[in-house]
């Protein structure tokens, strides 16, 4: 189905829940302000723009500055576009496109104006934006209400089938990247290089990937965010990292692949992390917990360590000896969608209610229950981390390790892995595999 004809149900979808959480809440409308360029100190330039995603969630206008949506759950929702008269820089006319049918579009020429649009008494108006200074200078009292916030991010980790749909074509632009970046590995470019044939293949411009790329090289792959970008390349290429997404609508894919240059020991290795990370995908399914599934993991890890040959004790002791967080030190993955790191995920319920994760593992970004039509990243990884590899062979754990296989393997930095998966009720859609990307 195309991205038109499933439209419409997602609209749908919105409106019921807004008209839900209005009722609850005791509120008439929700105003959803898109945001504004935000001035670097002391000049007059703006720091790229992030559009509110609560904005981006009702239509595709992710370059919208200082535009508006009035959402009561049963009128068609109004947007308020804003274009300015402006010979400075380029204005981006109204496009026409399957959604505008879906709302009553007034456009505004000065930011200002907004004012005259809504309503003097804004009682019963709920304002939801980042700019608490222009939602006071407008008169609202309720700005960002937390059981509004808790609802509406509790019921976006249900991706509709619009949704569904726009992250397919999130996933098709990566992987576009993703093979022309490893390419570039092979070719033997430097991170540089590789950065620039990546975003090439995808056409993005570095401000709208969903995030700040890390392509790392050699070590630099054990540096969990690596955002350098090194103009020379190395001696000679070993590995490559690279954990890079794209933007569709608005909607991102979150994507990471390990290579190895030659076929050796950390080749093997990959090709293990490889059936280890679809092993944990085939985990997923609606009613698991992904707290469990991300320490089932864990021991996955641990064996792994132990058949490679970099541990003295079998993956059980290492386990409970809690050695495995050294070389897996962050969590399984997270939900994704209007973000990378999508909201919603420590919600047991519609009011937010916090389910914390277990207190050995800080770093997993959700405890929540797997259900049908959530879509989460899957990125085991396997690190060799100067850092933490020190803290270890500082500790009573020291002889738990074969401290020269591990050395070896430096040089490498690290493996991880990552998928974007939507859950369905009979199966999972892993659309990174999907996409064509091994
Ligand atoms: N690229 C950020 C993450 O994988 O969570
Ligand atoms: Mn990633
Ligand atoms: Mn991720």
């Amino acid at each position: 189905m195309t991205l038109a004809n499933l439209y419409p149900a997602h609209v749908s979808e919105l409106q019921q829940r807004a008209q839900n959480v209005l009722a609850r809440e005791n509120l008439d409308a929700l105003v959803i302000h898109s945001g504004k360029e935000l001035k670097v100190f002391l000049d007059d330039m703006s720091y790229p723009f992030k559009v509110n995603p609560h904005f981006k969630h009702w239509l595709p206008l992710v370059e919208a500055t200082n535009s508006w949506l009035i959402i009561n759950g049963s009128d068609k929702p109004k947007l308020v576009y804003y274009q300015p008269v402006d010979f400075w820089h380029k204005v981006i006319a109204l496009p026409d496109s399957y959604w505008n049918a879906f709302f009553d579009i007034t456009v505004i020429t000065k930011a200002t104006d907004i004012e005259q649009v809504l309503p003097y008494d804004k009682k019963g108006y709920a304002y939801l934006g980042e700019h608490i200074e222009v939602a006071q200078a407008l008169g609202f009292d309720s700005i960002n209400p937390e059981p509004v916030l808790s609802y509406l991010h509790y019921h976006r980790a249900y991706k509709t089938a619009y949704e569904q749909e726009c992250m397919r074509k999130s996933n098709a632009i990566a992987v576009k990247g993703h093979i022309a970046a490893k390419q570039a590995f092979l070719a033997g470019e430097t991170e540089f290089a590789i950065q620039q044939a990546y975003l090439k293949a995808t056409e993005h411009t570095d401000n709208q990937t969903p995030y700040g790329n890390i392509v790392a090289l050699n070590e630099n792959s054990a540096i969990l965010h690596y955002t350098a970008l090194e103009r020379t390349a190395p001696a000679a290429h070993k590995s490559f990292l690279i954990d890079a997404g794209a933007n569709f609508h608005g909607y991102a894919s979150d994507i990471t692949r390990t290579y190895a240059f030659e076929q050796n020991k950390f080749a093997d290795l990959i090709k293990r992390m490889d059936q280890l990370m679809l092993n944990a995908v085939a985990g997923l399914k609606p009613g698991a917990s992904y707290v469990d599934l991300h320490i089932a993991t864990y021991l996955d890890i641990g064996r792994v360590l132990q058949e490679f040959g970099f541990l003295t004790v079998d993956a059980d002791t290492a386990y409970e000896a809690g050695i495995i967080s050294t070389f897996f030190p962050h969590g399984l993955g997270h939900h994704l969608g209007l973000q990378t790191h999508d909201v919603g995920g420590f919600m047991a319920d519609e009011r937010g209610t916090h389910v914390n994760t277990p207190e050995q593992h800080p770093f997993l970004r959700t405890s929540r229950v797997v259900e049908t039509n959530q879509v989460f990243t899957i990125e085991p990884g396997l690190y060799f981390i100067d850092s933490l590899l020190a803290d270890l062979k500082a500790s009573a754990h020291a002889d738990m390790v074969n401290w020269q296989s591990v050395d070896e393997m430096r040089p490498y930095g690290g493996i991880r892995i990552e998928d974007n998966i939507i859950v369905h009720q009979s199966h999972n859609e892993n659309m990174t595999r999907d996409a064509k990307l091994d």
